[in-house]
């Protein structure tokens, strides 16, 4: 039993974002026991540890443990593309800037490169869960696979599905039948504990997979009826399904517009949903469910909101890249009314932060903007909340991750502000107004030298070296 002494901060329970605040936990003085398997034996106070409980070490931290933080929406062949100026608009970015830079991972070695900073990045930042959008390369997919792994980090991942594109993403494409048969080859090879692989090495449960097509114009019907065909097979076995929504509305020819007219629907979301197949042999199976995530839902209707809360589908929320590719903001009361599970993302590259409280630093100031009555202020308890625990939930991992609470896997961070020059400073005059204060400056302050240590099941996460 290891035990860490620190300033325990979390969200316990597993509360709706409204009641975040009531379950706030703060333990200045707090102990995190982790047991042989990785598991959180303890968490609460120093002094109320159970005698029970032998400590072979103690880890004297005076720092912050927090639960790791979960990215929900980020792209691996994008680890080197933020910041990149290629013209305007979502449309335009992704043709003149990210499919030919995402082509280039057709090169196994350079591959690796940009897997290994990607792992890096991960870690740098906390990120012990995320949910990444993958390469359209096998090859590229099984370096971050491994290299994940190889760090000790969770990952859910599946290709980037392209069937059809501009001459920029030539190399992306594939044939209906090899976007199906690469998908199942990489349930196979990379979902969970019953992998291919030796049976015996339990990094292997870390690793889960999704199907993920681009999005709506980047495949066809026959791609999205036969992929919700696999979809039905294979979602007992708890694949995930991910893509992007409802992001880009510029009148005429934008995102939304353009799936709209090539799919004659009047709703971007029933593209998923199985019901833009006539004309198309599959069933028309659904794509949405508990492990389904959708990026960005920046511009839907009611209905589409409802229809997410209902099917227990998530939105990765990305007000960094929205920023970036001027995308608007999602609205946030009507989209939280829905009901539906908000988590966060920081769509790297089109975001250009890896850090996750630097993406609810965004999130608090759009919607700290929004027009009138529209206007929130999201509490600090409330974006600790999507920070960690509602980016469990929405992986359908909340048994697992995602707060502190004895029982689950020790998955946390190490912040220690002395690590960030003046930060102990701002954060100790912070703390003069209570935790709610401290906590605020802590979230909206933090730079990922802060983070001092990063766990996954109790094991210290390791960086690889930079490529
Ligand atoms: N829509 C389709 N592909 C992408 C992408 O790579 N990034 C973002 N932000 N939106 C997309
Ligand atoms: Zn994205």
């Amino acid at each position: 039993m290891t035990v860490y002494r620190g300033h325990v901060v979390h969200i316990a329970g597993a509360p709706q974002l409204p009641d975040a605040d009531a379950a706030l936990v703060s333990e200045r003085d707090g102990a995190l026991a982790v047991d042989a398997e990785g598991r959180i034996a303890y968490s609460g106070p120093w002094s109320g540890m159970p005698a029970s409980l032998a400590a072979d070490e103690v880890v004297h931290t005076d720092a912050y443990l927090l639960p790791g933080f979960v990215d929900t929406h980020v792209h691996y062949p994008q680890t080197f593309t933020t910041d990149a100026y290629g013209g305007g608009e979502l449309l335009e970015w992704l043709e003149h800037c990210v499919f030919p830079a995402e082509s280039r991972l057709a090169d196994p070695a350079f591959a690796d490169v940009v897997a290994r900073e990607f792992v890096r990045r991960r870690v740098s930042a906390g990120t012990t869960a995320a949910l990444v959008f993958g390469s359209a390369f096998p090859e590229a997919q099984d370096a971050m696979f491994s290299r994940t792994l190889d760090a000790g980090l969770r990952v859910v991942s599946g290709r980037g599905i392209q069937t059809v594109g501009p001459d920029s993403a030539a190399a992306l494409l594939t044939s209906e039948d090899a976007a199906i048969g690469l998908a199942a080859d990489e349930i196979q090879r990379w979902h969970g504990a019953d992998a291919a692989g030796p049976a015996s090495d339990p990094r292997r449960a870390l690793a889960q997979v999704a199907l993920v097509p681009r999005f709506s114009l980047s495949v066809t019907r026959e791609t999205l009826g036969r992929l919700g065909d696999l979809y039905a097979d294979v979602r007992g076995r708890g694949v995930y399904f991910h893509s992007h929504l409802n992001e880009n509305d510029r009148p005429g020819d934008g995102e939304i517009a353009a799936v709209r007219a090539l799919y004659d629907v009047d709703a971007y979301l029933d593209t998923y949903d199985g019901r833009c197949l006539p004309g198309s042999a599959a069933s028309g199976e659904s794509l949405l469910g508990r492990r389904s995530i959708l990026a960005h839902a920046v511009h839907g209707t009611d209905r589409e909101l409802h229809r997410l809360a209902e099917t227990g589908s998530s939105i990765a929320h990305c007000p960094t890249s929205q920023l970036f590719l001027g995308s608007g903001t999602m609205p946030w009361r009507r989209t939280a009314a829905s009901g539906v599970t908000i988590a966060m993302g920081t769509d790297v590259g089109a975001g250009d932060e890896w850090l996750i409280p630097r993406v609810l630093n965004d999130a608090y100031k759009v919607h700290m903007s929004e027009e009138g009555e529209a206007a929130v202020a999201l509490g600090p308890a409330q974006l600790l909340f999507l920070g960690t625990l509602a980016g469990a939930r929405a992986l359908d991992q909340e048994d697992a991750f995602g707060n502190l609470d004895a029982g689950k896997d020790a998955d946390f961070v190490i912040i220690d502000p002395a690590a960030q020059p003046g930060f102990a400073v701002s954060l100790e005059a912070a703390g003069a107004g209570g935790i709610r204060s401290e906590l605020f400056t802590l979230l909206m302050g933090m730079r990922e030298q802060a983070i001092t240590g990063v766990f996954v099941r109790g094991r210290r996460v390791a960086a690889p070296d930079p490529a």
